[in-house]
């Protein structure tokens, strides 16, 4: 079995290693979402540090789909110039990159878009900020329309993959979880239908990336809350997911949040992860406080996951895959 250090090739794309830097956020964009030289400066830190991927922070697709200030965006062409430096800036370094899109539906706050916030349907999703209105089909057609267009301006700007959030409780994830889509239509009831909004917008990004182009989700493992998905109901729903073309599942959890905050365990999220790659053929990622070389070479060599993503390590330390490596006694160019 292949370790941490050993490559791996996904549709198209070579990773160096299976160190990944999960997406982020940062807060350091402009007012109007654009990359700033921090960026710059924070992510090239951690792609010398010699991750094989970073998977930029969560950016929204719309404006309507804006989370928090500072987040960056991907909702108009004037945002190219800047993601294009940020990607070129990473590459030279000799990391790969791929941007995270999202849209936070019914956990947007009217104090940043202006708006009434929107989802499956007025249930207000825990951090939530008022009850939101359920949407219309055809604003959702045109949301599936934002993602496609940001994932086209992601490829202009030489990223070598996107990734679709859904998870955490933002728009996507609103749609699977049978907390909160209470929907009437044919995108709500079974897991088929809260299913079909997801894999509507899927399609979509599929359709702009090319069969050569992966395309990674941040895939919910548990909403963690009772009344929302369960892992059993999430492995249900993955096979679906992969059948609509996604190349990777990133598997995280929890509807409120990402977890970070409440667990310490390390490699708490992993056993989800697992449970996923029982069911699809995939890479996938684990992920959850995981800060020892050794643990994570042995998840990948037993084959519970395929690559690890380290959060706060890599923040505290963008020099933890180098030291890593050293660590496990790998040779690394
Ligand atoms: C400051 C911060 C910002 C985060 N922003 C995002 C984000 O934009 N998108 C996302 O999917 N997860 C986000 N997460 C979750 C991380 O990607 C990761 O799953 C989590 O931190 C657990 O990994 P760790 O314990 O190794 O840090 C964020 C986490 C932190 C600490």
């Amino acid at each position: 079995m292949p370790g941490l250090f050993d490559i791996i090739n996904i549709n198209g794309l070579k990773l160096k290693n299976r160190l990944v830097m999960p997406p982020m956020a940062t807060k350091m964009a402009t007012e109007e979402g654009e990359v700033t030289e921090k960026h710059i400066k924070h992510y090239t830190a951690r792609a010398r540090g010699g991750v094989g991927l970073i998977i930029i922070e969560h950016t929204y697709v719309s404006k309507d789909g804006q989370m928090s200030p500072g987040q960056m965006g991907l909702y108009d062409d004037k945002l190219i110039p800047g993601c294009e430096r940020l990607v070129k800036a990473i590459h030279k370094e000799g990391a790969k990159v791929a941007i995270q899109l999202t849209h936070a539906g019914a956990k947007a706050s009217r104090e940043i878009t202006g708006k009434q916030p929107f989802g499956p349907s007025d249930i207000v999703p825990p951090k939530g900020s008022e009850a939101p209105r359920p949407l219309t089909v055809p604003e959702m057609n045109a949301i599936i329309k934002s993602f496609g267009e940001a994932t086209r301006r992601a490829l202009d700007a030489g990223f070598d993959s996107v990734e679709l959030h859904g998870a955490h409780g933002f728009l996507l994830c609103q749609f699977l979880s049978p907390f909160t889509n209470k929907r009437k239509d044919e995108y709500g009831g079974d897991m088929i239908k809260r299913l079909r909004f997801p894999l509507e917008v899927i399609k979509e990004v599929k359709s702009k990336l090319g069969k050569n182009t992966p395309l990674f989700y941040r895939f919910p493992g548990d909403d963690m809350v009772g009344g929302g998905l369960t892992l059993n109901d999430a492995k249900l729903a993955a096979p679906h997911v992969e059948k609509a073309g996604v190349d990777v599942f990133d598997v995280s959890a929890g509807l409120s949040g990402s977890g970070h905050e409440r667990f310490t365990q390390q490699g708490y999220f992993v056993p989800l992860a697992e449970g996923i790659k029982q069911v699809v053929k995939v890479p996938v990622i684990g992920v959850g406080n995981i800060t020892e070389p050794e643990y994570a070479d042995r998840i990948v060599r037993e084959g519970r996951v395929d690559m690890v993503a380290f959060g706060h390590m890599l923040l505290s330390n963008p020099e933890f895959p180098r030291q890593a490596a050293e660590k496990l006694g790998v040779r690394v160019i």
